[in-house]
């Protein structure tokens, strides 16, 4: 008999491993307080699917995210990718940032097999938890040949996703990741996993893991936005802001004087767009007031960061050159 492929659980947290005293609650609980060997327990039927090794990368939650612990996730995740016998990972993970870690690992790693993300909007003591059908579709997908070479994906609601496209848009419900742009890349049910089709951007590995990271903030265009905000940060050194512009990247005038300054200054500034879906038009280079502003294309502010945090990590001058941040922007 053949054995059952080798998947690696790297768990970080987040609701998944939640517990609240009152079942009936889903909304009031302790996010990132069972271990991973608990939850792997509550799911027998990951026996049949997988031969399963756990680590606890960490125990957070996932609002409380920060670089030291993207890198040594990074590390895990490098060390399993090099084990010949591995068949895939599965990491768990909060959903308020899931968005920003499953970019950070698309933009990052190269890895031959899946690695598949996956959270919970509900705890693991919940009277209808969605933790265990998420943990046990994303082992089915992590140890699916289809899989392979798709890039990071996310595994939510019996719903296949692009690591890069895939976005939190609810609060609550369990339903709350969408690729809004795209659409999933498939599904699971049961133990069917059926991927009906490629993501073409699955430009894992493109950029180093940052040894310094730099700063880079997001900041917001509305009625009225006061540019006191931007002046402090570039006065404290930032390397980057992405705007969470109106619209088609709008921006409000306050603000893009504030800006222009900013790039003046050598600060890389990138428009995103706060509606959650569409692609920023991408400026004429020549345009004396919006040139130096790149478009982040589809990505969302939260997205745009991760890129622009990498890029700038990798080449601190790259805010001097915006034609070419546009085009790691269009193509990353
Ligand atoms: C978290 O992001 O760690 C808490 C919220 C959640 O996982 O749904």
């Amino acid at each position: 008999m053949s054995q059952l492929p080798r998947i690696v659980v790297l768990a970080t947290g987040g609701t998944i491993a939640g517990a609240s005293a009152n079942p009936a609650s889903s909304a009031r609980y302790q996010a990132a307080t069972v271990p991973v060997a608990t939850l792997l327990a509550a799911v027998p039927a990951l026996q049949s699917v997988a031969r399963i090794e756990a680590e606890q990368v960490a125990q957070v939650d996932s609002k409380d995210m920060v670089f030291s612990l993207w890198s040594a996730l990074a590390d895990r995740v490098q060390y399993w990718c090099g084990q010949p016998d591995v068949a895939g990972i599965v990491i768990t993970h909060g959903t308020d940032t899931l968005e920003e870690t499953a970019m950070f690992l698309h933009l990052t790693q190269a890895c031959a097999v899946p690695v598949v993300l996956t959270a919970a909007m509900r705890p693991s003591t919940s009277l209808s938890a969605d933790g265990p059908l998420n943990l046990l579709d994303s082992v089915r997908v992590a140890a699916h040949a289809d899989a392979r070479g798709k890039g990071v994906l996310v595994v939510l609601n019996q719903q296949v996703h692009a690591a890069r496209d895939v976005a939190k848009a609810h609060t609550s419900a369990v339903d709350a990741f969408v690729s809004a742009q795209c659409g999933p890349l498939g599904y699971v049910q049961d133990d069917l996993v059926r991927i009906a089709r490629a993501p073409v951007r699955t430009a894992t590995g493109v950029l180093p893991v940052p040894e310094q990271w730099p700063d880079v903030e997001i900041v917001a265009s509305y009625a009225q936005p006061g540019r006191v905000a931007v002046d402090a940060m570039v006065g404290t050194g930032v390397r980057g802001l992405v705007v969470a512009a109106a619209g088609n990247g709008s921006v409000h005038e306050t603000l893009v004087a504030a800006l222009r300054d900013a790039a003046a200054a050598g600060v890389a500034v990138v428009r995103s767009s706060r509606t959650g879906a569409g692609h920023v038009a991408i400026p004429p280079a020549a345009d004396p007031v919006d040139g130096v502003f790149v478009s982040a294309a589809d990505l969302n502010p939260y997205k745009a960061r991760v890129l622009l945090l990498l890029a700038l990590a990798r080449e601190p001058g790259l805010a001097a050159a915006p034609d070419r941040l546009q085009a790691l922007f269009a193509s990353a």
